[in-house]
């Protein structure tokens, strides 16, 4: 079936077919795990199908408080209809705790809660490893107007607000994520909606009493298997039923 669409763009986690319906796409999720900007590889069975279903859970709840996404609808195991959006080439990035680059950069310690969520931006460029920009940057080159960044971090914050809640809800931790923003016009008039995923891949989650790590930073740090992370933040939030109740011999009433 795959085979008679037309491949749009094939990523390094998604490939994205034309869609049933002009300004639509079809969204593929891969089992391929990537991490350090694609120096490490590997293909983790069951991937795809945990981010598709955590994807359209988390699209689906933002647009029910009224934050515009991409999401249409799930078509099956690992696919997803889309809006086709234009995207704009940032990473968005909001952080409540310091994980990763910010405590390299500034020193301060994982896990340490930050004066207030910060948001910042990555220039998506693989060749260049997405470098941190300004909004200067994006400005002065035009990526986005200072409009587009106001509601930009508007979005981003109320992405935020949602996602902490649900995952502290679940006992989790949202450390820090990043989204992509598109454009989707109609004529003249222009919306900025949430693109792409948002899946534990795309999140820093830890467990609120162990400190478990629950997203691609057990991937990234050999820290066990990614698969049994996700899906465990999938059952958590409900989005996998539990496993099928054992078989067992009818019982009979009398
Ligand atoms: N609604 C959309 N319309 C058009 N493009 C989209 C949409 N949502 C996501 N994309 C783009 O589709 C691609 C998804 O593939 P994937 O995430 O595997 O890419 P990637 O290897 O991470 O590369 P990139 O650096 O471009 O993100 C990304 O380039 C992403 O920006
Ligand atoms: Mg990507």
């Amino acid at each position: 079936m795959a085979s008679r669409r037309k491949k749009v763009y094939e990523g390094k986690a998604k490939i994205l077919y034309e869609g049933t319906e002009p300004g639509t796409l079809i969204q593929y999720f891969k089992d391929d795990a990537t991490a350090f900007n694609a120096q490490k590889k590997a293909v983790i069975e069951g991937k795809g199908v945990l981010n598709n279903r955590l994807s359209e859970f988390f699209m689906t709840g933002l647009g029910a408080i009224g934050v515009p996404t991409h999401f249409i609808r799930r078509i099956n195991m690992r696919e997803q209809l889309i809006r086709q959006v234009e995207i704009i080439p940032l990473e968005v990035i909001v952080r409540n705790f310091a994980a990763g680059s910010i405590s390299k950069r500034l020193g301060i310690e994982e896990g340490t809660a930050l004066p207030r969520p910060i948001v910042e931006y990555s220039y998506k460029d693989d060749a260049l490893g997405d470098p941190m920009v300004s909004e200067e940057y994006v400005i002065a080159f035009g990526w986005a107007s200072q409009q587009d960044l106001d509601d930009i971090v508007s979005l981003a914050l109320r992405v935020n607000d949602f996602l902490s809640g649900v995952f502290y809800g679940v006992g989790i931790k949202l450390v820090d994520f990043k989204i992509e923003i598109g454009r989707i016009w109609d004529g003249d008039f222009m919306r900025l909606v949430v693109a792409d995923e948002i899946s534990p891949d795309s999140c820093r989650l830890w467990d609120v009493k162990s400190g478990q790590k629950l997203d691609k930073d057990v991937f990234r740090r050999d820290l066990g298997n990614l698969t049994d992370a996700y899906t465990e933040v999938a059952r958590r939030l409900g989005v996998l039923q539990a496993s099928p109740a054992p078989i067992t011999k009818p019982t009979l009433i009398n």
